[in-house]
């Protein structure tokens, strides 16, 4: 087992409330163990690039409680090659990097394994986006925050609403997961939701809307996830507009409003125990592993096993039960 004095940390892909704090909780841990630590700015594309900084316990100082990542985030096209990746390995090798903490998406881990794989570098990954979509973590950061701010709007969009007896459309992010859209259309009380993953078709809203109806309901909102089969929250309105000409229709689309703000105490403490596992197992020599909470304990998965389970299973209790709240 090579040893390890020097750890890189990064972010990539769609940022996400609490990468800053398990920013800091990787480099304090480091610092702590008397590793040094560089900082990668922009994910692959900066490991490319050599744009690094090196890191103290004092470079973190502040940032637990802020939005988006100080490292910056970037998609990296050049990476899916072997000449960038190369580059990128020549680049973490003149700065004296012997292993990594990816922190991101399943595009993230993708690339962890890959590289890893190919230059023998011991990478740990920490699950970061909104989506909730990683295999590996009953939780992954910046989700707890996303659903708080979706529910605040929806508590928001249900005052007018009511008021003037309309019909809302409110579209939330998940373009290939409905976690967001499940959790808190079943937070906000909504009359429907819609999800990428259940192809219900536009019959089985206007059937749910036309008995809320008759239960005398004036008001009502139904969630789409922004990857909902019939195209997103502007369709489906047309399309109930159509059926019943007597409602009145408005939509309201979040985007990225969601993946910004300041992270929820639970995303604050879940990204520091995830950033101090991470940096503990790489030092036990755990290696192309992501880190994950599994009820109140984190754990660690191998990234082959993470990554050959991307069909991530939306809660069913939890579906049958936004079925029953919506009578
Ligand atoms: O962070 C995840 C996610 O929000 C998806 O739900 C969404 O489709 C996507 O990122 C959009 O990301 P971007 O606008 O950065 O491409």
């Amino acid at each position: 087992m090579k040893s390890i004095r020097k750890i890189g940390v990064f972010t990539s892909g769609g940022d996400a409330p609490g990468m800053n704090a398990a920013i800091r909780a990787v480099v304090r841990t480091a610092v702590y163990e008397g590793l040094q630590v560089t900082g990668i700015y922009r994910g692959y594309q900066g490991m490319i690039e050599a744009d690094f900084v090196e890191m103290n316990r004092r470079s973190v100082s502040s940032i637990i409680q802020k939005g988006g990542t100080i490292l910056k985030s970037a998609r990296c096209p050049e990476f899916r090659t072997k000449e960038g990746r190369q580059q990128a390995y020549d680049n973490i090798l003149r700065q004296g990097i012997d292993a990594l903490v990816a922190i991101g998406g399943d595009g993230t881990f993708t690339g962890a394994d890959l590289f890893s794989t190919e230059f023998d570098v011991p990478v740990m990954c920490i699950p970061g986006t909104i989506d909730n979509d990683l295999y590996g973590s009953d939780y992954t950061l910046g989700y707890d925050t996303a659903n708080n701010t979706v529910i605040e709007a929806i508590d928001k969009i249900r005052d007018t609403a009511s008021s003037h007896s309309r019909v809302f459309f409110v579209e939330v992010m998940g373009r290939d997961s409905g976690c967001i859209a499940l959790n808190a259309g079943v937070g906000g009380g909504a009359e429907s939701i819609l999800l990428p993953e259940i192809d219900s078709g536009i019959e089985g809203l206007i059937e749910e809307l036309s008995l809320a109806r008759e239960r005398q309901k004036s008001s009502m909102i139904v969630i789409v996830a922004e990857g909902d089969k019939n195209g997103g929250a502007y369709n489906v309105a047309k399309a109930v507009k159509e059926k019943f000409e007597y409602f009145d229709v408005k939509v309201s689309i979040l985007g990225h409003l969601q993946r910004g703000g300041a992270p929820s105490s639970f995303d604050r403490v879940l990204a520091t125990r995830m950033g101090y596992k991470a940096v503990k197992e790489l030092l036990k020599g755990n290696n192309r592993s992501t880190v994950g909470l599994r009820g109140t304990e984190i754990i660690t998965t191998p990234l082959e096993e993470a990554l050959s389970n991307k069909e991530f299973k939306l809660d069913e209790e939890l579906l049958e039960i936004a079925n029953i709240m919506n009578k």
